[in-house]
């Protein structure tokens, strides 16, 4: 059997990953390339579905490439490029909006709590038609897996019955991609409010780790990070939520059991805890953090680095939609001479 192809997509919404992010996602990918054929995007064009700012857009797509790549995302190895250098995303997306039922789409509940946030009126039709333009993503590549976040599930299977139902009416063009949901690490929360989410657009500043936080600001928020009046280490989610989560950051990035981190600090109170906790962090960011500045620092290289991926996704993405184009009945652009 051939490798199998993974693909997923990221979104460029903040100047820095945060530690959910990292873990759940960012982490996990670098892994996969072992044996898979993978293919990693930068999904700016969903970050257009939201208000934004086009020079902060441009920065933050670049910061996420080069954090990817910093990780251990080999755009080698890997296909790496950014959605908007591939028009092919835009014209299945168009392509595909018309085998999407208007009552299918409208039960996206993720579209559904993003927009009753804004109120329904202010939310755009982008973000409406925001999950097949992910399935058009995924599609296009002819993806066996998709590694992505529970979250995602919903999305995932719009996806797989788009594609089915795309090769029923047409005639067989797509591969129907096969949910791959990345291993949770559980809540990760709010360092400063430990029951609710991590999230970078809920968490305060000392709320949440940044990938891309120096090391003594990593220290700090980790020093100041909530717990409880008592000082023993051990997870009980329900009294003591603060550390919990510091253990199970702890458990994620050491690749250890919780129980044996707690059996280990015990009664020597949070200090030790802590400290400990915030070196293995830094040891795992700072050099990111630092691969990251490096890339940036060479905007030429990186530029390179991602015209060669969108040029490999591209030939992927053509031969997908030549068939596309074929079976649904589109003449395509006449040969230019
Ligand atoms: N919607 C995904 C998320 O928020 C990001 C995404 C866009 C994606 N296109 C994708 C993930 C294609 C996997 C495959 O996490």
């Amino acid at each position: 059997m051939s490798t199998r192809r993974v693909f997923s997509g990221i979104q460029p919404t903040a100047d820095s990953f945060h530690l959910g992010n990292y873990l759940g996602a960012v982490r996990q990918w670098v892994a996969l390339q072992e044996d898979r054929d993978a293919v990693y995007c930068v999904v700016n064009l969903h970050a257009l579905t939201v208000p934004y700012d086009p020079e902060a857009l441009r920065r933050r797509t670049r910061v996420a490439a080069a954090q990817l790549m910093a990780a251990g995302i080999d755009p080698e190895r890997s296909i790496l490029f950014l959605q908007s250098q591939v028009p092919e995303h835009a014209e299945l997306t168009w392509v595909l909006s018309g085998v999407t039922g208007f009552g299918e789409a409208s039960r996206m509940t993720q579209f559904k709590d993003k927009a009753a946030k804004t109120g329904a009126d202010s939310a755009s039709v982008g973000l409406f038609t925001y999950p097949v333009l992910m399935a058009a993503d995924i599609l296009l590549y002819q993806t066996d897996e998709v590694p992505v976040g529970e979250d995602q599930r919903q999305h995932l299977e719009l996806s797989r019955t788009l594609a089915g139902r795309f090769n029923h009416r047409f005639g067989k063009t797509f591969v129907v991609p096969d949910a791959y949901i990345l291993r949770a690490v559980g809540k990760i929360t709010d360092l400063q409010d430990p029951v609710s989410k991590m999230s970078k657009t809920s968490s305060s500043p000392q709320g949440i780790i940044d990938l891309l936080d120096e090391p003594g600001v990593i220290r700090k928020k980790i020093a100041r990070a909530v717990t409880d009046a008592e000082s023993q280490v051990r997870a009980d989610e329900e009294n003591k939520p603060g550390v919990t989560n510091l253990l199970r950051i702890y458990s994620a990035l050491a690749s250890e059991p919780m129980d044996d981190i707690a059996a280990r600090y015990g009664d020597s109170g949070y200090g030790t805890f802590k400290k400990d906790l915030a070196e293995i962090m830094v040891d795992t960011f700072a050099p990111i953090r630092e691969r990251t500045m490096a890339i940036l620092a060479d905007p030429d290289g990186l530029e390179k680095v991602l015209a060669n991926g969108a040029d490999r996704a591209r030939a992927i993405a053509r031969e997908t939609m030549t068939a596309v184009r074929d079976h649904a009945g589109l003449p395509g652009a006449p040969a230019s001479g």
